[in-house]
């Protein structure tokens, strides 16, 4: 296998909370402690509820924040500490792409100008060769080419979505990180921007870090699955373990809560409360609040991440959800 282009160790962020003249500031850990690496063509997707992290994750990742601690290499360089002269290369390594196209086209700028704007900045080349390779992106993305001189508001929504991927790839990065970039679409359109991402990636060898809130997205499009609660992993491996026969009750419960997925074996495990203050999280298991499964044990002590049956699982009762979810874990309930 082919040298990762990213290997993420640890990686952690957090934010310093004001909260007013006299008192200190909370802090709040909004990605606590993430591993992993993705190799060329492979698309690692990361799945959870709103505030668990992705975002923050994907911030890190493409150099947009530091983190506050935790070790990044982008393509063999060090992206934390990078030796001097190769800050160029690495940002040149990886590109974001967002879920909102709109917010990050410039309205002004005609679409020709805001896919050579890269080239002009990061390159020696001429006016004509740039709008070439402009064009031809265009056309490679599944754009006309002779709509460069057109503004982002006169295409639609998939169209905008192709023209920011079209951007993200125009210094031809080695990972793109996708940041929920078709929770925005119609469920028809969503599908064909799938279909490009995974084209461009068969040919191009691109890595995707794909961030989702959505299963179903994540089922069609990854290799591996991370699955995040309150800035922890939960569950992580290939997506035909993790996806297939899921381990951790979280998992479980995300799996259940989508249409569609999972096979007759699936737990029915429901998601009830509310998610805790990432100001306050919980002591022992993060998911312990909400775990229909719970004892005293992840109440008290936060279970580590750990190797099980070709993936990693933070649980301590992995073990018995091998068979669905038994009724009492931790009661000397057998695997079912
Ligand atoms: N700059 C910041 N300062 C303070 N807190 C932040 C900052 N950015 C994010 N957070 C907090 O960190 C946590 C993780 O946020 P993040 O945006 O990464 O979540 P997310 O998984 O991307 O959520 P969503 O699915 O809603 O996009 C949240 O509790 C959020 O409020
Ligand atoms: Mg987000």
């Amino acid at each position: 296998m082919s040298a990762p282009v990213v290997v993420a160790r640890d990686l952690r962020q957090t934010y310093e909370i004001r909260r007013g003249l006299f008192r200190a500031p909370a802090r709040l850990q909004a990605v606590g402690g993430i591993s992993f690496s993705i190799a060329p063509g492979r698309t690692l997707a990361v799945v959870g509820e709103s505030g668990c992290g992705k975002s923050t994750l994907a911030r890190m990742v493409t150099l947009i924040e530091p983190p506050s601690a935790g070790g990044l290499t982008l393509d063999g360089i060090d992206a934390v500490a990078p030796p001097r002269g190769e800050r160029r290369r690495l940002r040149r390594t990886v590109q974001l792409v967002f879920q909102n196209p709109y917010g990050s086209l410039n309205p002004r700028k005609r679409i020709g100008t805001i896919l050579e704007e890269p080239l002009a900045i990061n390159t020696d080349l001429a006016g004509p060769e740039r709008r070439a390779r402009a064009r031809a992106m265009m056309a490679r993305v599944g754009l006309r080419p002779e709509h460069d001189a057109r503004y982002p508001h006169m295409f639609s929504g998939g169209q905008r979505q192709r023209v920011a991927i079209a951007r993200a790839l125009m210094l031809s990065p080695k990972l793109v990180v996708a940041d929920e970039p078709v929770s925005a679409l119609d469920v028809s359109i969503q599908a064909q921007v799938l279909n490009l991402l995974a084209d461009l990636q068969a040919e191009l060898g691109l890595a995707y870090l794909f961030i989702s809130h959505d299963l179903g997205v994540v089922r069609h499009i990854a290799h591996d699955v991370l699955v995040m609660y309150l800035g922890l992993a939960m569950e992580q491996g290939p997506k035909a373990a993790v996806l297939a026969r899921p381990l951790h009750p979280y998992t479980q419960a995300l799996m259940a809560a989508t249409p569609g997925i999972g096979g007759r074996n699936r737990a029915r495990v429901v998601l009830r409360g509310e998610l805790p203050s990432p100001l306050d999280p919980p002591r022992g298991c993060v998911f312990s609040t909400r775990c229909p499964h719970a004892t005293e044990r992840c109440r008290a002590e936060r279970p580590p991440l750990r190797p099980l049956d070709e993936r990693q699982v933070a649980c301590h009762y992995a073990e018995e959800f091998r068979g669905g979810a038994p009724a009492a874990p931790g009661a000397g309930a057998p695997p079912a």
